[in-house]
């Protein structure tokens, strides 16, 4: 019970490490909480700082949550990688080095799903991607490869336990793109110009 406790812990630390924030005071002496949607998050990264540092921020929210989901296997301790990347989303999303104000969940549950189902990641990034090409609107391509992952885990994995997670991720993240639900709505959703 104590170890998985600490990893619990452990993850949890490491979603909370706020990097857009770290990159964009660091790097550029900006804090982007200030600027855009005021996500830290990569979308508002990319936003506000460009595409080097987007770029950045979203590979290390999608490394931390893979790190996480990868921690019963690196300290030899019995757990399901999901139930080990679960407090790195909540983490990213309430980190306690910011004041509990994060990012969305997208990258961070990306990471998880990454090092418990590879293959499903893939599909899922693909569905991202193509959402994103045909739309512009990054907010709605999460939300889209969310309902994917739901989907495709249902059409894909051996056991329903791993879609009954997804579901629970997905809604999490649907929850966390409110505001940006009702922005689509009114058209006042920004959308990206380089795909
Ligand atoms: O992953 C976050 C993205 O879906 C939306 O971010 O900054 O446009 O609210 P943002």
């Amino acid at each position: 019970m104590g170890e998985i406790i600490l990893i619990i812990l452990l993850s949890y630390l490491l979603g909370s490490i706020p990097f857009a924030l770290l990159v964009g005071k660091i790097g550029y002496g900006i804090d982007i909480r200030q600027h855009g949607s005021g996500n830290l998050g990569g979308t508002n990264t990319f936003r506000t700082l460009g595409k080097k540092a987007g770029l950045i921020v979203s590979a290390a929210d999608v490394l931390k949550g893979t790190l996480a989901a990868s921690l019963p296997v690196l300290l030899d301790i019995d757990l399901h990688p999901f139930i080990a990347g679960i407090p790195a989303v909540i983490g990213h999303c309430y980190p306690i080095f910011a004041k509990f104000k994060g990012g969305k969940a997208v990258a961070t549950s990306g990471g998880v799903l990454l090092f418990a189902e590879p293959l499903l990641f893939l599909l899922v990034l693909l569905t991202f991607f193509l959402t994103l090409y045909i739309s512009k609107y990054v907010s709605l391509s999460s939300i889209v490869a969310g309902i994917g992952s739901v989907v495709l885990s249902w059409l894909l994995a051996d056991d329903l336990i791993t879609t009954y997670i997804l579901i629970g991720f997905t809604l999490f993240l649907v929850y966390r793109h409110r505001q940006n639900i009702v922005r689509i709505a009114k058209k006042t959703e920004p959308k990206v110009k380089w795909i």
